[in-house]
């Protein structure tokens, strides 16, 4: 047996976690103390944290932002932002700002409908199985009854369930698709739940009906689970203004220019996938930085986004440009499914604070702000991209990251920012002007 395999490390206490880092890789005792300054003095908070994962041995804590300036179909707020990459909030912030000044952003939701399937396999004939799936509907719908009670009540539920057949893809294949409104929150229990019923009372149908002879009534459940492809939970943001208000202090052929520029960087994204990934890891940024501020889980947000990215066949930049009648608009379109009852939302204590920030939104306001987010990140980036590059912002955070790896004291800080103001920074050319100057 392998000595070096660890059984139980779950049942571990901190302590136990810490004592086995240090003696594995042979870190000093002191390391104890060192983890515990990143942890919360109150250990009720500590211990929200700690309950959100499993094995902690401390916290690793991020750069909890404000944004100002974004006025949202007429509303201005801030917005919490979570990111630890430099220059994501100034973006944000210029952008909202620029736009604060043209009119603000709109929004609108297009769906709030969410997804999942039963997957299962079933030796038989399809068209039968079609024939047969009115009656197994009302079964499944009667049988989960009691999950959806709640739901109802608030005015979500079951939408609808299909019988997909598809053994023409895979042997003896067959989905019950089914579709739901969860409301205000995000579903993710409510819809495996129901689904997990659905497979139960599916198997079921199966054994029990006497419409389904002797050979027949295996039906093997693949799994049950929710998608987090919802392309018909939707949302579209935009901003316009006449394109001779675009810069500030330029002549009408510079705004247009500019404009051009604009148009032409987007429409790049929309027919070559490798700006295509870039540009839209530029639109997660934003809406990332909203999703971990708020709670929500950035990895089903990012996973949909870049599946909406490919709907029609190629992997597409999610933002778009019209320029017309002497307008400039910029607009993002995105299926994206949050939630803001349940969850880490309810019980991160700055995911609570961010909802504050935000006004307690509706999981529909909080998808317009997350789109709002994207377009805000893209609109800065690619702003920055057609004039001055993206360097001379990332230059700026980042020599800030240098100075504090070099441990430059504060009152030293402005002598290595103007004497790198118009030179190309990093870490070895800091370092010896430092050297050099201290
Ligand atoms: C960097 O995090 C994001 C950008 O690369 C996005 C873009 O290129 O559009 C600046």
């Amino acid at each position: 047996m392998d000595e070096s395999i660890i059984h139980g490390f779950s049942k571990y206490n901190k302590q136990q976690r810490i004592d086995a880092l240090i003696q594995k890789y042979g870190f000093q005792e002191d390391l104890v103390g060192w983890l515990a300054t990143f942890e919360n003095p109150n250990a009720a908070i500590q211990k929200i944290i700690d309950d959100l994962s499993e094995n902690p041995v401390s916290s690793f804590p991020f750069p909890f932002s404000i944004a100002p300036n974004f006025v949202v179909n007429g509303k201005n707020l801030f917005f919490p932002l979570v990111s630890e990459e430099s220059s994501v909030v100034a973006a944000l912030s210029n952008a909202a700002g620029f736009w604060a000044r043209r009119g603000g952003f709109h929004a609108e939701i297009l769906g709030t409908e969410k997804k999942g399937q039963v997957h299962f396999c079933w030796n038989g004939n399809p068209e039968y199985l079609q024939s047969l799936f009115p009656e197994i509907r009302s079964k499944l719908l009667a049988e989960s009854a009691l999950l959806t009670a709640k739901m109802d009540e608030r005015g979500g539920g079951i939408t609808g369930i299909e019988l997909k057949s598809l053994p023409h893809i895979l042997p003896n294949y067959y989905q019950l698709d089914a579709s739901f409104e969860t409301c205000d929150a995000m579903g993710a229990n409510f819809i495996n739940s129901c689904l997990e019923q659905f497979g139960k009372s599916l198997q079921e149908f199966f054994q029990t009906s006497s419409k389904v002879s002797a050979g027949q009534r295996e039906c093997e459940v693949i799994m049950a689970i929710l998608s987090n492809y919802t392309p018909e939970s939707r949302v579209r943001a935009w901003v316009e203004c006449p394109i001779v208000d675009l810069l500030d202090g330029k002549t009408e052929a510079e705004c247009l220019h500019f404009a051009r520029k604009m148009e032409q960087a987007v429409r790049i994204s929309q027919v070559d996938v490798s700006r295509a990934v870039t540009h839209n890891k530029g639109i997660f940024n934003g809406i990332d930085a909203l999703a971990v501020a708020t709670g929500n889980d950035f990895r089903a947000i990012e996973a949909c986004g870049h599946a909406f990215a490919a709907r029609n066949g190629q992997y597409a930049g999610l933002t778009d440009i019209q320029i017309q009648d002497g307008k400039f608009r910029f607009s993002i379109e995105l299926a994206l499914a949050v939630g803001v009852v349940g969850g880490v939302t309810a019980v991160h204590p700055l995911a609570k604070l961010a909802m504050q920030i935000l006004d307690q939104p509706s999981a529909k306001e909080l998808m317009m702000y997350m789109s709002i987010a994207g377009l805000a990140s893209n609109f800065g980036a690619v702003k920055a991209l057609v004039s001055v590059g993206i360097q001379r912002g990332h230059m700026k955070m980042h020599l800030s990251n240098i100075m504090n790896q070099l441990q430059v004291p504060e009152d030293q800080r402005a002598k290595i920012q103007a004497y790198f103001y118009d030179k190309t920074v990093s870490y070895s050319a800091v370092e010896e002007y430092w050297l050099a100057v201290k």
